[in-house]
């Protein structure tokens, strides 16, 4: 236990649209069922931004509690990064608008993109940052609008993804125990095109005939992403915990990223952990990419399921292909 980092989670937020989407939803125009997709995904509604909601809003919303809760004022906040693949907009960074609309010094702000595993990433990028220099407090989001880029005609993804964030304060731990035990982060573009946006990048520039022909929604090869999902989710918790000289049953609870219920009931079967120690919230929200683990988290903290003292592992992976961890003291 000697890599602790003293960087503890002082308070978390979270924010969702106010428009759900229910699976019967998607029935009523799609040739699909709620039967179909909560059987494979275990979801049943999602949120959907509506309304002047996007990812700049959420992260404003999720971050204000966050803030709240850490009992702590915009003035306090020495570092803000966002977690996104669904940016406000193309330029400049989602984090800008949230430091301005916040009132935040002129403290660095900026986005990642790590798609799913964007939470961990930031989070990582935050911590690590914190310890090399002077900031005290850093405001870390995963917000998403991913109504932005689904194809809403195709029943292959669009039922799994939904909208929302979720925030959390760093700051210094304030006794001996609490902090962060382990980072871990990865990456293979060999599967890139596994979960991808063909056009609107440079590569592929945005055409009349880009957007008519759909190439600015998200793709996924679902079944090959399951399956180095499922792979992943396993290897990720174990090697968290072997790391830190831990093994599974000292986990108070898992926050998993929420790609699908039978990805997550699978890693934890085959690494021997009860589902009532793994964060599942799937069923209400869908998979909402980045803010996933920060809304799991803020439920889990919110709803007294996790207490001072307990370790906590979160384990992202999605697109790039990218995976990552993070184990924490609270
Ligand atoms: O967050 C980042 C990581 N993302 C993930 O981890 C997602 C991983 N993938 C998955 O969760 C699953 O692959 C999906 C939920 C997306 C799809 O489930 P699946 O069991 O892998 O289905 P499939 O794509 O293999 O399709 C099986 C059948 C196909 O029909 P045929 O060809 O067997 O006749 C599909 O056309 O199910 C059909 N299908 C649907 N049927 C009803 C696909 N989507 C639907 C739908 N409703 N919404």
């Amino acid at each position: 236990m000697n890599n602790r980092i003293p960087v503890a989670i002082k308070g978390v937020g979270c924010a969702l649209p106010g428009k759900v989407m229910t699976n019967d939803d998607f029935a009523k125009y799609l040739d699909t069922s709620d039967e179909w997709i909560h059987t494979r995904t275990g979801i049943r509604e999602r949120r959907i931004c509506a309304n002047g909601e996007n990812t700049k809003t959420l992260a404003i919303e999720a971050a204000r509690k966050a803030l709240q809760q850490a009992q702590l004022t915009s003035a306090d906040v020495d570092l803000l990064v966002v977690a996104t693949c669904t940016p406000a907009h193309p330029v400049p960074a989602t984090a800008c608008f949230v430091q301005h609309a916040l009132g935040c010094r002129h403290i660095p702000a900026f986005d990642v993109a790590a798609a799913c595993s964007g939470f961990i990433y930031a989070f990582s990028a935050a911590a690590s940052m914190m310890t090399t220099t002077r900031y005290k407090y850093a405001l870390v989001i995963g917000s998403e609008a991913m109504s932005s880029i689904t194809d809403f005609q195709d029943r292959g993804i669009c039922v799994i993804l939904g909208d929302g964030a979720g925030a959390a304060i760093l700051g210094p731990a304030d006794d001996s125990v609490s902090g962060i035990y382990d980072q871990f982060l990865a990456a293979d573009g060999s599967g890139a095109e596994l979960i991808f946006v063909p056009a609107g990048g440079s590569a592929e520039r945005p055409t009349k005939e880009s957007v008519e022909a759909g190439r600015h929604f998200l793709k996924m090869r679902g079944r090959e992403v399951y399956k180095f999902a499922v792979t992943k989710m396993q290897e990720v918790i174990q090697g968290a915990v072997d790391r830190a000289g831990l093994t599974v049953d000292d986990l108070a609870l898992i926050i998993p990223h929420q790609s699908n219920a039978r990805i997550i009931e699978s890693a934890a079967e085959k690494l021997g952990v009860p589902m009532s120690r793994v964060a599942m919230n799937i069923n209400k929200y869908g998979n909402t990419s980045a803010a996933s683990i920060p809304l799991a988290l803020e439920e889990a903290i919110n709803g007294q399921r996790v207490k001072k003292g307990d370790w906590v592992l979160m384990a992202g992976f999605g697109g790039g292909l990218t995976w990552g961890s993070i184990l924490v003291r609270l």
